[in-house]
C-alpha cells in the first residue's frame, strides 16, 4: 500500500522531470493564489530542484503572480549566504533574482545567528506568517541515506514533535555538517509535499516509497503531508521497471 495521497510521476529523463515538476508547481501556485490569495513555497537544495528553478525563471516567469508568492527554505546549511554550499545562494541566483517577487516575500534563513537561535528565529517568522499552516507546498529532495530536507536518519531532528525548525547536523561525510531544517510536524501540517529525485542511486529509495508504510521508516518515509507527489525519472524508478 502506498502512503495515502502518494502519487508517482515517472519521466524518461531528468530534464523531463524538471519540466513537468515546474509545470505542476505553476498549476498549484495558480490554484492556491486563486483560493487563498497566496502561494507559500518551501525550497529544497539539490540538483533536480535546481533544474526546476531554472525553468521557472526562464520559461514560466510570466505564468505566476509573483507578488502573491512567498518563498521559504526547507533546510539550509549554516554558511553565509554567499557561500558556494548555500541553498539560498543557489535559489537566489537561479530563480529569485530573475523573477518579480517582492523582496519581503523572500524569507531568508538568518544564518548569521548560531544554529539554535537561527532555527528558533525562522520558526518565529513562519508562525508570524501563518500560525496554522504556513507552507502550501514543500519541495523535497531525498539523499541516498534516506534523509530529506536536513532530517538525517538517527538524529533528534527526525523525532521532533513540536518545533517547526531545528538545528541539526549532517553525518561526517557531508561537506557542511551544521544545518537548520524544517521538521516533520511542519511538513506534515502542509497541504502538499513534492519529492524530486533523479538517477539510479535513488532507485532503492523510490522502491521503498512505492512499497509504503513499514516498521522502521527512513526520514523521507515519514513525510505524510495531505498530498505527496513524486517526480522521478525512469532511472530512479529502475526497481519498478525490472
Ligand atoms: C545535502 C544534500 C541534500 C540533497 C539530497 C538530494 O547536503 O543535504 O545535498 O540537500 O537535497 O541529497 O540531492 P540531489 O537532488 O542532488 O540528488
Amino acid at each position: 500500500m502506498t502512503p495515502a495521497g502518494a502519487e508517482f510521476h515517472v519521466y524518461a529523463t531528468a530534464a523531463m522531470v524538471a519540466e513537468h515538476a515546474a509545470a505542476r508547481i505553476i498549476e498549484l501556485a495558480r490554484g492556491c493564489i486563486e483560493t487563498r490569495g497566496r502561494f507559500s513555497l518551501a525550497l529544497s537544495g539539490g540538483s533536480t530542484p535546481k533544474a526546476v528553478y531554472s525553468l521557472l525563471a526562464e520559461r514560466h516567469k510570466d505564468a505566476i503572480s509573483w507578488d502573491r508568492v512567498h518563498v521559504w527554505w526547507g533546510d539550509e546549511r549554516c554558511v553565509p549566504w554567499d557561500h558556494p554550499d548555500s541553498n539560498t545562494r543557489m535559489a537566489e541566483a537561479i530563480l529569485l533574482r530573475q523573477v518579480p517577487i517582492p523582496k519581503d516575500h523572500v524569507h531568508l534563513v538568518p544564518v548569521s545567528l548560531a544554529p539554535v537561535e537561527c532555527a528558533a528565529a525562522y520558526e518565529a517568522s513562519l508562525r508570524a506568517f501563518d500560525a496554522a499552516n504556513p507552507l502550501d507546498l514543500v519541495l523535497l529532495g531525498v539523499g541516498p541515506d534516506g534523509h530529506t530536507a536536513s532530517l538525517f536518519p538517527g538524529t533528534a531532528a527526525v523525532e521532533e514533535t513540536q518545533r517547526w525548525m531545528v538545528a541539526t547536523q549532517a553525518p561526517p561525510a557531508f561537506a557542511v555538517r551544521e544545518r537548520v531544517s524544517i521538521t516533520l510536524p511542519l511538513i506534515n501540517a502542509s497541504g502538499r509535499a513534492m519529492f524530486l529525485a533523479t538517477g539510479v542511486e535513488k532507485a532503492p529509495l523510490v522502491k521503498r516509497a512505492r512499497a509504503g508504510v513499514r516498521a522502521d521508516p527512513l526520514p523521507f518515509e515519514r513525510v505524510r503531508a495531505a498530498s505527496v507527489e513524486w517526480f522521478i525519472d525512469s532511472a530512479a524508478d529502475g526497481a519498478q521497471l525490472s
